[in-house]
């Protein structure tokens, strides 16, 4: 039996002894058994489930949908979606409990276009007024990134709950707009709402974005003023704040004070001892862990611990952990552990090892682990003696034809070898193709003080910890909110 219809007869079981709840919760579960079980039979079904309940009512169909939104599994999200279209075929009237679950569907799979029309469809149905309903379409809209149309829905609520506000909160940092979160954190307390630990959670992760440990502190300081306890996420987004802006003593007192702690609040430890180069503690930390046996080491775990092998030079090790991460806990490498197993055999100058571990990937791989052994062709192989170089440029330049960065560190590392011949004929290129040299200048404080880099130009900060940085930023965005 699935996970859904199971969790649905467990639901049914504890469900009230009201004989027409009862009979509902069996027809629905019924109805969710039949979808999965007997494709051809369910439509039928889905009829006899009307008919049994007797009146038009959403009750079973909301809790189909529900179990469908909440199920772990991605696939079968959309399936709330394909419940709700029969629904209405079947002439049932939603009601405000129908759309928070649907919203929360559209939201994981990013379905814009069909969330639109549920939108509309709530209109319809004079529901826009209902807080539960304009909460879950703000966070759609986050997720989907359409910041405006989740400002739109926050700016039309006559009432609203700290639940808006977070979820807006939360919306414009999935939208990267992170001063505005923090700007909306400062409306929020304006206007006499109260944060909870969420809120916390979700602005430390602004601020971990922002790598802007002044604000973080601040944060933190609100967290204290208000006595909230220390829970796992709120621990967890302390560590991972404290590292990402670079006060890694601050991150493991902190770490060290949180009592519960689950793999994230470890993970995120050892990947700020490995950002900041403290590759010992990492690794240290990550032993630790698995000496707790109840704690499986997941993802962001073996990201931190490659970067530490980076760091410290470790390729034996970077090797065998990238074998331990999908043999023994079956977690497949994603583009970012590519990167980094790319970027230990870079520095180790095994570059002919490395181009052939690319070339090797299950997927493409994109321009940044490309990158990331192109920086290390320019440090350890100038002369490209090994023609790895040459390789490399070659598939970077198909792949971003019109990015200005691989141009400007083609032409750069040609000019550094002397190639002025070559190198000049590729800023001209550059020039006939319309491309301007400093197209967008970025700025992060790391380590406690503010880099400039431009795309392209990785000259101030050792070139791969940045790209490292960059890609650890998104993954923990995600992570930390869940
Ligand atoms: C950090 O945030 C504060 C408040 O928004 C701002 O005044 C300050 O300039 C920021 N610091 C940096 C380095 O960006
Ligand atoms: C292992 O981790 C669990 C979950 O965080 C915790 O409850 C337990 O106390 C830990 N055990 C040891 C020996 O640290």
């Amino acid at each position: 039996m699935s996970l859904v219809s199971l969790k649905f007869l467990l639901f049914a079981k504890t469900a009230s002894s009201d004989p027409r709840t009862d009979h509902n919760i069996r027809a629905s579960s019924q109805f969710l058994y039949y979808r999965q079980n007997h494709p051809g039979l369910y439509f039928r079904h889905g009829y006899n489930v009307v008919c049994f309940s007797g009146k038009l009512e959403p009750f079973s169909w909301n809790n189909v949908i529900k179990a469908y939104a909440t199920c772990n599994a991605d696939c079968s999200r959309r399936e709330a979606v394909r419940v709700f279209v029969d629904m209405r075929r079947l002439g049932i009237r939603p009601n405000e409990h129908t759309f928070p679950f649907l919203f929360k569907a559209c939201a994981s799979f990013l379905g814009l276009g069909v969330g639109r029309q549920i939108h509309g469809d709530v209109l319809k149905h004079g529901l826009h007024f209902n807080v539960y309903v304009q909460n879950t379409l703000i966070h759609f809209y986050g997720c989907c990134k359409k910041i405006l149309d989740a400002y739109k829905v926050f700016d039309e609520m006559t009432h609203r709950t700290v639940v808006s506000w977070n979820s807006v909160i939360s919306a414009s940092i999935e939208c990267s707009w992170f001063y505005d979160s923090i700007e909306l954190f400062i409306k929020m307390r304006d206007r006499g709402f109260e944060p909870d630990e969420t809120t916390m959670v979700i602005v430390l992760s602004s601020c971990a974005e922002l790598g802007n440990l002044s604000l973080g502190k601040w944060v933190h300081s609100q967290v204290i003023a208000k006595g909230m306890s220390v829970n796992c996420q709120l621990g967890t987004a302390l560590v991972d704040m404290y590292g990402k802006c670079g006060d890694v003593d601050y991150a493991s007192l902190v770490f060290r004070r949180t009592v519960h702690r689950n793999v994230w609040t470890w993970s995120s430890m050892i990947l700020g001892f490995a950002q900041h180069g403290f590759a010992g503690y990492a690794l240290q930390l990550f032993d630790e862990m698995r000496r707790n046996h109840s704690i499986k080491p997941n993802h962001v775990t073996f990201l931190g611990v490659l970067c530490a092998c980076s760091h410290a030079g470790l390729v034996e090790d970077g090797r065998y952990y990238f074998n331990e991460m999908k043999q023994v806990h079956g977690i497949s490498p994603r583009m970012v552990h590519f990167g980094a197993m790319v970027d230990i055999l870079g520095r180790a100058g095994l570059l002919e090892e490395a181009y052939a571990f690319v070339t090797k990937m299950p997927f493409e791989a994109d321009a940044v682990v490309w990158r990331a052994l192109l920086s290390a062709c320019t440090i350890h192989d100038v002369n490209d003696c090994t023609g790895v170089g040459e390789k490399v440029r070659r598939r970077l330049t198909e792949l971003e034809p019109k990015r200005c960065g691989n141009f400007v560190m083609l032409a750069n590392s040609f000019a550094e070898v002397g190639l002025w011949e070559k190198a000049a004929q590729l800023r001209s290129r550059m020039r006939r193709g319309g491309l301007k040299k400093i197209g967008g200048a970025s700025f992060l404080e790391v380590g406690g003080s503010t880099f400039k880099f431009f795309s392209g130009d990785y000259s101030c900060v050792p070139f791969s910890d940045i790209i490292l940085l960059l890609n650890t930023l998104n993954l923990h965005a995600n992570m930390i909110r869940f």
